[in-house]
């Protein structure tokens, strides 16, 4: 039985389950039984018990309509794959369930998310044309079951310059008032969001249309917002952001804006920086837990790579993870990203100093943890296709085409690297810099169980630790 992912409860798949027989699937991140999976949902803190809700479409590794799957987990460490959670029932999500978040209020869980109603008699193309989304909000007291599903809005009630792509619903409540956040797009490709509020949970109204000065992508996709430490934060992914060299080096963006103010008042945006400059990362949501943490998780992936990339685990029946939940502080005018202090609890047997030289790994994943790294360029080699490097003020991701199945570098520019934290699951790599100042998600996929440390200087110097994780 799985240490830290558990399929066992679930049965609905069991015969699916079978099929996957993949050395490469992952050893502590959440990921399908079989088929696809994409962006985390509804994430909560509800009965003593976290509650990761996502994307699913069950019958294929390359996706179709979707439903909520649901992980649940006492500890953000084990957690249990407990199969499908919201699926269409109604006329207003007859055709699938699309991504939202979860507010928990007077002991129940609302499950945001937006309803798409086609006709499935219709072809592919003409149901994409003709579908009708609505928000619906779906009621469970026991987070496994959903009695009631109201609707709160509808796409026809949205104003006239919008197209279709009104989505995401992300729900919270703030001085006894409820808002709402739904990302855009509107008939000039301009991306944005739509922002309701109401006294009840399930009566929204329209009160501000959100974007910025300049056009900043022609569609926001999965809002977010949160509060910390006084600040308002506002997150999302774009889509369409030109790529640059350092920055928005994906298909799709993924980060925040600092508001400067309220979002419920007149407000300025301050700069946009993104969460995650690795190959495989999007539509990330925030929750609080039970300690007032602000915890992300994202999608270990970006739709619409297909062209750069050919994930090898489709061939095997299913395709995508979540990343691991990452704590979210605020320092200097910045969000920073660490994995929750329950995951140090994966380091298995002793730490094994890190030097100068090649440490063979006794198992394929493991945390490694450098400091002192300031004022020091380097070099770090993973296995025999993945290269992490700093010099000239640039860090680096590179992959041989092999490691990196299509995919080559990312990078961004630093003025020094202090620490360095790489979270290696069987083929996908978490990797803080700086303490989670700069954050690189990639799957990657080598042969070699070896790491290489090429530290300038360094020679005598032991700069961390390593643990395996097994
Ligand atoms: C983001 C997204 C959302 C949508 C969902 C559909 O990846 O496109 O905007 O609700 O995925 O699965």
């Amino acid at each position: 039985m799985a240490k830290y992912i558990n399929m066992e409860h679930e049965t609905t798949f069991e015969r699916l389950r079978e099929l996957v027989d993949d050395p490469d699937r992952l050893l502590f991140h959440m990921m399908p039984p079989v088929g696809w999976l994409n962006d985390p949902n509804g994430l909560c803190y509800f009965k003593d018990t976290y509650h990761v809700f996502f994307q699913y479409a069950p019958s294929s590794p390359l996706g179709g309509p979707k439903i909520w799957g649901h992980y649940a987990s006492k500890d953000l460490l084990h957690w249990d794959f407990c199969g499908e959670a919201i699926v269409p029932s109604v006329e207003f999500d007859s055709g699938a369930i699309l991504s939202g978040s979860t507010l928990v209020e007077g002991g129940k869980m609302y499950s945001y998310y937006t309803g798409l109603a086609f006709d499935p008699a219709l072809p592919k193309e003409e149901r994409m044309k003709t579908s009708q989304t609505s928000t619906v909000c779906a009621v469970s007291e026991d987070s496994y079951h959903y009695a009631e599903k109201y609707r709160i809005t509808h796409q026809s009630e949205y104003p006239s310059y919008y197209t279709r792509h009104i989505r995401d619903p992300k729900v919270w409540k703030m001085d006894g008032k409820y808002y709402m956040l739904l990302g855009s797009r509107n008939v000039d490709d301009i991306g944005g969001m739509l922002f309701y509020s109401g006294d009840d949970p399930l009566h929204l109204t329209l009160a501000k249309e959100i974007t910025t000065k300049e056009p900043f992508g022609f569609m926001w996709e999965c809002p977010d917002w949160f509060l910390i430490d006084g600040t308002q934060i506002l997150c999302m992914s774009p889509q369409g952001v030109a790529r640059g060299e350092y920055s928005f080096q994906n298909t799709y963006a993924a980060g925040y804006f600092v508001l400067i103010g309220d979002i419920r008042e007149d407000f300025d945006f301050g700069a946009f920086r993104e969460w995650d400059y690795g190959f495989d990362f999007y539509a990330p949501q925030t929750f609080e837990d039970g300690n007032g943490r602000r915890i992300l998780i994202g999608w270990a992936s970006v739709s619409d790579a297909q062209k750069e990339y050919a994930n090898p685990s489709v061939e095997k029946g299913w395709q995508h993870a979540l990343t691991v939940p990452r704590e979210v502080t605020f320092r200097d005018g910045i969000c920073y990203q660490y994995p929750v202090e329950e995951l140090k609890a994966l380091q298995s047997g002793e730490a094994i100093p890190v030097a100068n030289g090649q440490i063979l790994l006794s198992e394929r994943c493991f945390d490694l943890e450098l400091s002192s790294l300031a004022g020091r360029e380097f070099t770090i080699m993973i296995g025999d296709g993945v290269k992490l490097a700093f010099a000239d003020g640039v860090f680096s991701l590179s992959m041989t085409s092999e490691a990196g199945q299509g995919r080559t570098c990312r990078k961004i520019r630093a003025r020094e690297i202090r620490e360095l934290k790489v979270l290696a699951d069987t083929t996908l790599l978490e990797i803080f810099v700086n303490h989670g100042e700069s954050v690189f998600t990639s799957r990657y996929y080598v042969k070699e169980q070896t790491v290489d440390v090429d530290i300038k200087d360094g020679n005598e110097t032991v700069f961390g630790n390593i643990w395996m994780i097994a």
